[in-house]
């Protein structure tokens, strides 16, 4: 594989950060502690599984072995308990104020490792090196970190920016099969909320993307990535924008909860946005073209577009109001109602749900 990347920044004045993308962007690591100036220790972050597999080309790059801390692999590691154990290892370390945590793995090690990095110390600076497409287009851009409590996903958290986020395709490239296409429904979204192109692009490219070609597979991913940035530029905490990622998110959040987290994430968001837009095409909000040509892409790439299980339709809608988008007791969704166009409605209806259901149930 050749050297070459794409580099995105994502821009947030004093805290703007740039991403690289590409076949070994791992090598930008030295340049990216180099430019933050006055490291005094580099300490990584990952679960067993990705130490075993990545650990060894990740330190070839650095001059002097960064110290390791790893984690049990899995979404239970994604709480106040690992991130004490953490804490403490690090006070061992004697991490000070100057040391960097490198967040190498998925979505668990970025938004575990991210809080660590928020709260040691009330923030020391940290680099996010996702190994999923999923961490790659999504969580590891963007400075939401976090951890879970037995209530509830992401509970307790920070917003604290990385200096740099790598996406090392020949990290990406160990990633089971399912996997690798479970995160591809984040970039179906996000084309569909803000980037038509994109959607062109992924339809003519299905091939490359499933081949996993090095050349595609960066195009792809800094295209996400800049749509992400730009987002997260414009409205970092979520005070508006940004909710537009969460298109797929409430029927699919409703999902992946119904089915006790045994269909990723990447599959439920996109099976949530194809109920989703049944319900925006039943209010004649959203043309049906444009809703079978998303459904459409999900099946090329190879993702489910129909209920693997039957669901209760009233423990989906019970589910949705569980939700922690919601606010004044309305159950709040991010559709489309054109491509690029997303919009946010809290109206939505029990029955309308039923029906979505319903649908998805049939296929
Ligand atoms: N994953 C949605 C966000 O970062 O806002």
């Amino acid at each position: 594989m050749t050297d070459t990347f794409q580099t995105v920044t994502v821009d947030l004045g004093a805290r703007t950060y740039p991403i690289h993308v590409g076949p070994a962007a791992r090598n930008m690591l030295p340049d990216c502690l180099a430019n933050a100036g006055d490291i005094s220790d580099v300490v990584i972050i990952a679960d067993q599984t990705v130490a075993n597999l990545h650990l060894e080309r990740v330190q070839a790059v650095l001059e002097q072995p960064a110290r390791v801390l790893t984690f049990p692999p899995g979404e239970a590691s994604k709480s106040l308990t690992r991130a004490e154990t953490l804490f403490n290892e690090l006070a061992d370390a004697r991490a000070d104020r100057k040391a960097c945590i490198v967040a190498l793995g998925g979505g668990v090690a970025g938004d575990l490792a991210g809080f660590v990095a928020a709260s040691w110390l009330r923030g020391i600076r940290f680099i996010q090196m996702p190994t999923t497409i999923l961490a790659a287009v999504d969580a590891s851009v963007g400075g939401k970190t976090g951890v879970n409590l037995a209530t509830g996903k992401n509970l307790v958290g920070a917003f604290h920016q990385p200096i740099a986020v790598l996406v090392d395709l020949e990290l990406i490239a160990t990633l089971p099969e399912e996997t690798f296409r479970a995160g591809l429904a984040e970039s179906v979204k996000h084309a569909a909320i803000r980037d038509p192109d994109l959607l062109t692009w992924h339809e003519q490219h299905l091939s490359a993307i499933l081949k996993h070609d090095p050349t595609a597979l960066t195009e792809l991913l800094a295209r996400n990535c800049a749509i992400k940035a730009a987002v997260v530029a414009a409205d970092e905490r979520e005070a508006g924008l940004r909710a537009i990622l969460n298109y797929g998110h409430t029927l699919g959040h409703a999902f992946e909860h119904l089915y006790n987290y045994q269909l990723a994430h990447g599959e439920c968001v996109g099976l949530g946005m194809i109920g989703e837009n049944t319900i925006a095409v039943a209010r004649g909000e959203l043309d049906l073209a444009v809703a079978h040509r998303i459904r459409d892409l999900l099946a090329a790439l190879r993702l489910p577009v129909a209920l693997p299980e039957p669901l209760e339709p009233a423990a989906v809608w019970s589910t949705c109001q569980l939700d922690k988008k919601n606010r004044a007791g309305k159950v709040n969704f991010v559709w489309i109602r054109a491509l690029g166009e997303p919009a946010r409605v809290d109206n939505v209806t029990a029955a309308e749900v039923a029906d979505a259901v319903a649908t998805l149930q049939a296929g």
